[in-house]
């Protein structure tokens, strides 16, 4: 839920009749946007009920600032009214801090008009698409919601493919590389697995489930094992520690986990491993090695992720395409 001043009349029907104290805090953001005299400094106001901030000091509203040319934010701060209490006397507090060097690149890059590192798409709205698995997926999907994608599906040795009849881009990247980009706002959009999202974390906006590219987070076994009952610590081999680690210690138990970067069903066939932890799609890979699926672990597809500045900046043109492709998922 973020946007203009249509976000907190959202979440005011929300809350309406349930809690009034939020109700209070939507009506207190209202008169503060209210406030604001200047017409342009309202209208690039928004507001993000998403935004979340680690430190814990803060006591009420938190804020962000950006700018173009930059792919993350260049300001941050917010209310901090309990903070000076834990030094003694209380007293209510708002601060924030400049990324000076940021604004600085961002300045120069608007200046010169030279693409900086951050926004070298010169307005495009540009888009990393996961290699393999869900390059055909998607490409049909957007073909569908009306774009054409002929660029992408010729595309022979060049990297950087435009979708004629707009402004965008389009670059095929491995999995955790297109979470890079788009963290680093070198691209405005990333799809990507969420199996890459679950192990790999980051800042952005996921924002649509694409529902495709469906499979699911599983740990396997040789066939006829008696995987939990055989004693011993047992060796995990996977793609994804991370996933892994967190699945082993919900279940409080202590294992060891080698980390494989490609054909895992590979370790345990050569003793390198007990099970593995892996996507499974269809099964036949697991099968075909004499594996079997101890405890399918979560559910996996294609996620449309959005740079936390372009987010802000090209909301339109992004709203516009996920909005598009929306329609798609919903026939799925
Ligand atoms: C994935 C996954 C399994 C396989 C599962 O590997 O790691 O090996 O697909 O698919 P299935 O259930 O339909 O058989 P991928 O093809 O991405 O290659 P990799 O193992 O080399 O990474």
């Amino acid at each position: 839920m973020f946007g203009d001043k249509e976000a907190l009349k959202e979440a005011k029907k929300l809350t309406n009749g349930y809690d009034s104290d939020l109700t209070e805090m939507i009506i207190h953001m209202e008169n503060i946007i209210d406030s604001l005299k200047d017409d342009s400094i309202r209208k690039s106001v928004m507001v993000d009920f998403g935004l979340v901030n680690q430190a814990e000091y803060y006591s009420s509203l938190i804020f962000k600032g950006y700018i173009e040319g930059t792919g993350e934010a260049v300001l941050s701060g917010g209310r901090y009214d309990d903070l000076f209490s834990d030094f003694g006397e209380g007293h209510p507090a708002t601060g924030f801090a400049l990324n000076v060097d940021l604004i600085t690149a961002g300045i120069l890059s608007s200046e010169d008009k030279s693409p900086s590192r951050a926004d070298s798409s010169n307005g495009k709205l540009r888009i990393a698409l996961t290699k393999g698995r869900l390059e055909n997926s998607f490409v049909k999907m957007m073909e569908d919601a009306g774009y054409d994608c002929n660029n992408i599906r010729e595309k022979g040795r060049k990297l950087l493919l435009t979708v004629p009849g707009t402004d965008m881009e389009v670059f095929l990247a491995k999995a955790p590389d297109v979470i890079t980009y788009v963290e680093h706002g070198v691209c405005d959009i990333g799809i990507v697995g969420k199996d890459t999202i679950s192990e790999h974390g980051g800042t952005y906006y996921e924002i649509l489930d694409l529902g495709i590219g469906k499979c699911k987070f599983a740990l396997a076994a040789p066939k006829g094992c008696d995987f939990y009952g055989e004693m011993g610590r047992k060796r995990i081999a996977t793609k994804y520690p991370a996933v892994a680690a967190d699945f082993f210690e919900k279940k409080g138990m202590d294992v060891d986990i080698i980390k494989i970067e490609g054909s895992v069903e590979l370790a345990p066939l050569l003793s390198l491993a007990d099970g593995i932890v892996d996507i499974v799609e269809t099964g036949t890979t697991l099968k075909e090695n004499g594996l079997e699926v101890i405890e399918y672990i979560k559910d996996v597809s294609a996620r449309f992720i959005v740079n936390v500045t372009a987010m802000k900046m090209k909301k339109t043109k992004i709203d516009e395409l996920a909005g598009r492709l929306k329609q798609q998922c919903l026939k799925i």
